[in-house]
């Protein structure tokens, strides 16, 4: 996993293909980037990573958190940098989902704010108090009238998680 801070994220260069594509999406990219843990695919060089994209191990979240990463095209399929969540869940809910991890898009279906997991709750947008549900990105509270994007993941053996593409 490339685990980079906010300094190290502005440092790599990716903050102007990051910018655009916040700026595109409509995203406060403040809010994003001011996360102590961001997570991307590959930094530097502007190269673009593909998919599927390691994002993190098992071990690297508990239950119950988040870690941001931005997948290298966006749900309408173009190319870009976007902000995107990988959720452990807390074990009564990966109980009933089958499984324990779950991603999806970061970018709020309202207006276009960063969502976040609130930790035994939902996940939460700050904007206008959307809440969208941590199995399956649909809506349950707020102005939202769409779920968030889900992302395909891929668990193998060593309990490396992938990003496969969007759902
Ligand atoms: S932008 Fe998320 S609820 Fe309005």
């Amino acid at each position: 996993m490339v685990d980079v801070t906010r300094r190290d994220f502005i440092k790599g260069g990716l903050v102007v293909s990051v910018a655009l594509a916040a700026a595109a999406a409509g995203v406060p990219l403040v809010e994003f980037l001011s996360s102590e843990r961001v997570v991307v695919g590959k930094v530097g060089g502007g190269e673009e990573k593909k998919l599927p994209m390691r994002i993190a191990n098992k071990k690297d979240l508990k239950p119950n958190s988040q870690l941001q990463f931005l997948m290298p095209i966006n749900p309408d399929g173009s190319r870009g940098q976007h902000p995107s969540i990988l959720i452990r869940l807390r074990p009564e809910l990966a109980q009933k989902a089958g499984t324990e991890f779950k991603a999806f898009s970061a970018v709020c279906t309202h207006l276009g704010c960063i969502v976040h997991l609130e930790p035994n709750d939902d996940i939460y947008c700050p904007c206008h108090a959307g809440k969208f549900d941590e199995i399956t990105g649909d809506v349950l509270a707020g102005p939202p009238k769409k779920p968030l994007p889900q992302i395909k993941l891929k668990i193998d053996e060593k309990g490396d998680i992938y990003a496969l593409g969007w759902k």
